[in-house]
């Protein structure tokens, strides 16, 4: 009873910034947490007739999707629960056939990647604009995105181009001009909106993905909203001509038979709750707080990352010459959890309900461990030596099925990778199976062993010729 024993001791550390958005359970929608006030499993009910499931046309279930697409002005609404990552492998499938190509950014979660092998599709990676003094990549400007597009489409055909919008960190792009630039070239847009349930709800946020005219969004509700986590929804834009029947049948293939009932219940409460009036009010003064943070740091002198959404504050901890993940675990060890730890960058999530004492103890704690651990001189990062567009050598599920071996990283130019090198999180790949690692590449990924100790291997598995 080890796991059971944790979540029972309930204890709270000093600041938890981390997600789910709903800050254990502070922020919870409130029509869930009266749920969770029943009889303890009175709502785990199975598909019964007045309840249905996300691909029944009666019930409950197909009620409420109805609803919220009305709510949301989509065209139709499917929930899952299996976050939003077995929403965008489903998304991915129904947009395109095996054999097809898929334009995904560099900063893809492994999810779409995984969709990829799932429906035997070709992943084109295209790079982005990357950022050196924080070691992140950024939105693609229009310019960027229409330069990668002639690129891709001048190779052959595109089924499908993904966008992610908002990045984790909380950096949106121009999606209405993004969005218009793919479908211009009849390319529809799956955009991965997992961090952006929010968006176009404050007049401080940028607007949603939907009203910016993308084909299908996905959208985690416990990262922006206040659901359950696995609880996400699949949104279908008003003036999609994606066959609805093509993603119903990518939806059987990839969920559950036996959806529960308290994470479909999940994604209905916390988009009801997040588009309420109150629901509005409480955003409002989680992104008023946000707004005070960053001003109380920035006074203090953190560099902070510039982002489109007040509730994620990214600390560019590499200018005061720390790596976040060093200052991640200095900061466990006193009782504050951070969401998102990389080299440059130490991400956290203040949530819909930041904790009352953040504003006070954040910034005196943050100035501590720069105290502590800061003075080596700011860091800057490489970029990373990828080309504009490329896709696997050897297609990704043949790569990641072929007999491999491990060899170092100082040994592998030349060859081709077998699995996949992904820092978890945020679940971005820096190298995916199939591709040739080339000598700039080889050295790009030691120095990105030595930025991420513990995450990446001094291994790599690659293909035995
Ligand atoms: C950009 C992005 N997309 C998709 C996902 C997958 O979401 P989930 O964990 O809900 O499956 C994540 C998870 O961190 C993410 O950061």
């Amino acid at each position: 009873m080890v796991l059971l024993k944790q979540l029972l001791q309930g204890r709270r550390p000093r600041l938890p910034l981390h997600l789910p958005a709903h800050g254990r359970g502070r922020a919870l929608a409130p029509a869930l947490a009266q749920l969770l006030r029943q009889i303890p499993g009175s709502w785990d009910l199975p598909e019964l007739p007045e309840i249905g499931g996300p691909l029944e046309s009666e019930g409950a279930v197909a009620e409420s999707q109805a609803a919220i697409a009305q709510l949301l002005g989509a065209q139709r609404c499917w929930y899952g629960v299996n976050g939003a990552s077995g929403l965008l492998q489903a998304g991915l499938l129904a947009l395109a056939q095996p054999g097809e190509r898929v334009l995904l950014p560099r900063n893809l979660h492994r999810s779409l990647l995984h969709g990829c092998l799932l429906g035997q599709l070709e992943p084109v990676l295209f790079d982005l604009p990357f950022d050196p003094v924080s070691g992140l990549w950024l939105p693609p400007s229009p310019e960027h995105l229409d330069a990668v597009l002639r690129a891709a489409l001048a190779q052959a055909p595109l089924a499908a181009v993904v966008l992610v919008s908002p990045s984790y960190q909380g950096c949106v792009g121009d999606l209405v001009a993004l969005v218009a630039l793919a479908q211009r070239q009849g390319v529809p847009v799956l955009l991965d909106e997992a961090h952006g349930a929010h968006l176009g709800l404050d007049p401080r946020l940028p607007p949603s993905g939907l009203s910016t005219g993308a084909d299908l969004v996905v959208q985690s509700l416990q990262k922006a909203a206040g659901g359950l986590a696995q609880s996400a929804v699949l949104l279908q834009g008003s003036g999609s001509g994606v066959d609805p029947a093509r993603i119903e049948r990518a939806l059987l293939w990839l969920q559950t038979s036996s959806p529960s009932a308290l994470l479909l219940a999940s994604a209905e409460a916390s988009l009801q709750h997040l588009h309420s009036a109150k629901g509005r009010r409480q955003l409002a003064r989680a992104l008023t707080c946000g707004e005070r943070l960053r001003q109380r740091l920035v006074a203090c002198g953190f560099q902070l990352l510039e982002t489109q959404d007040p509730l994620r504050l990214s600390w560019i901890c590499a200018a005061d010459g720390i790596n976040g993940l060093e200052a991640d675990a200095w900061l466990m060890e006193r009782g504050v959890i951070a969401e998102l730890p990389e080299p440059g960058c130490l991400t956290f999530c203040l949530g819909l309900r930041p904790p009352r004492r953040l504003l006070r103890l954040l910034p005196a704690v943050l100035e501590q461990l720069r105290q502590e651990l800061g003075g080596a001189g700011a860091r800057s990062f490489s970029r990373p030596p990828l080309p504009l567009v490329a896709s696997p050598e050897l297609p990704l599920g043949e790569a990641w099925r072929a007999k491999s071996e491990a060899v170092p990283l100082d040994q592998a130019a030349g060859r081709l990778a077998a699995e996949p090198l992904c820092p978890y999180p945020p679940g971005i790949p820096l190298l995916i199976s199939g591709e040739r690692i080339d000598g700039p590449r080889a050295a790009w990924l030691q120095e990105q062993r030595r930025l991420w100790p513990q995450q990446i291997a001094d291994t790599v598995k690659v293909v035995i010729a």
